[in-house]
């Protein structure tokens, strides 16, 4: 069975809640009619914001990061617990700018992991190889041990709910899209993967390409086999360019 595409925007460290406010409202009717779900990482300050402004729409709204706290003194941090109640239905962990910029690890990604099944939030886990990984013929091992340690102690009913982006470091933000074969294959390696940790499971779990996807490469990397949607960072930007990769699902 072909499953929906999801397109998820990565909004990092960019736009003011009145700049959401006119980019959801642009955005909104050209992707009303679409064949995919619409997913949008904002600020955290933008999301009660967002929220309310989506909410007679298909698009949903989450966020870019979490403590695996419930609360304490973490300055600077946030509960998972916080972004439920502020509205927000599903949260990025582990992206390679938190592992490269903020050092998180493994294990500390997969405490939020849990946490964030636990508070009811969607986890999107992202995971991918670095340059020299890559060069080094390392990508599989790589991608093998951020899904072993990132998914640790997950159940089989709760791995369903998460959703896994395939982000090799290199085509972040570079303009050096994966091409499409090569995307595929490490789509096809990490299912692969799934499969031997979660058993039956591999063909529920929705996996999302993101480096460097921009409305003229989406829909023949969105085509490929194993790949059931985009994580897009600088073309979710602008509401044109977003709305036309959602569109070429
Ligand atoms: P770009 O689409 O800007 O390469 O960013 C990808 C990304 O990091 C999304 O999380």
């Amino acid at each position: 069975m072909e499953k929906e595409h999801i397109i998820v925007g990565n909004w990092k460290m960019y736009k003011t809640e009145q700049e959401t406010v006119e980019f959801l409202q642009t955005l909104a009717p050209l992707v009303a009619a679409v064949n995919a779900r619409v997913y949008l990482a904002v600020p955290f300050t933008s999301i009660p914001t967002a929220v309310k402004v989506t909410e007679k729409t298909n698009i949903v709204i989450g966020a870019q990061n979490m403590n695996d706290a419930t609360k304490g003194a973490f300055t600077g941090e946030i509960a998972g617990i916080m972004l439920k109640a502020s509205g927000a239905e599903f949260v990025i962990l582990g992206h390679s700018e938190r592992r490269e910029l903020f050092k998180e690890d493994d294990d500390f990604i997969n405490r939020k992991v849990i946490r964030a099944l636990k508070d009811d939030l969607q986890p999107i886990l992202c995971i991918g190889e670095t340059l020299d990984e890559r060069e080094l013929g390392k990508t599989e091992e790589v991608l093998a041990r951020q899904l072993q340690k990132g998914l640790k102690k997950v159940s089989m009913e709760d791995v369903e709910k998460i959703i896994i982006a395939y982000e090799p470091v290199w085509a972040i933000g570079t303009g050096k899209t994966a091409t499409p074969e090569l995307a595929q294959e490490a789509h096809r390696f990490i299912r692969q993967t799934l499969g031997t940790l979660f058993s039956g499971k591999e063909s529920k779990i929705s996996l999302l390409y993101g480096g460097s996807v921009k409305p003229d490469n989406a829909a023949l990397l969105l085509s490929q086999k194993d790949i059931n949607g985009a994580l897009v960072g600088g073309a979710s930007l602008d509401p044109k360019s977003f709305a036309d990769i959602i569109n070429a699902c």
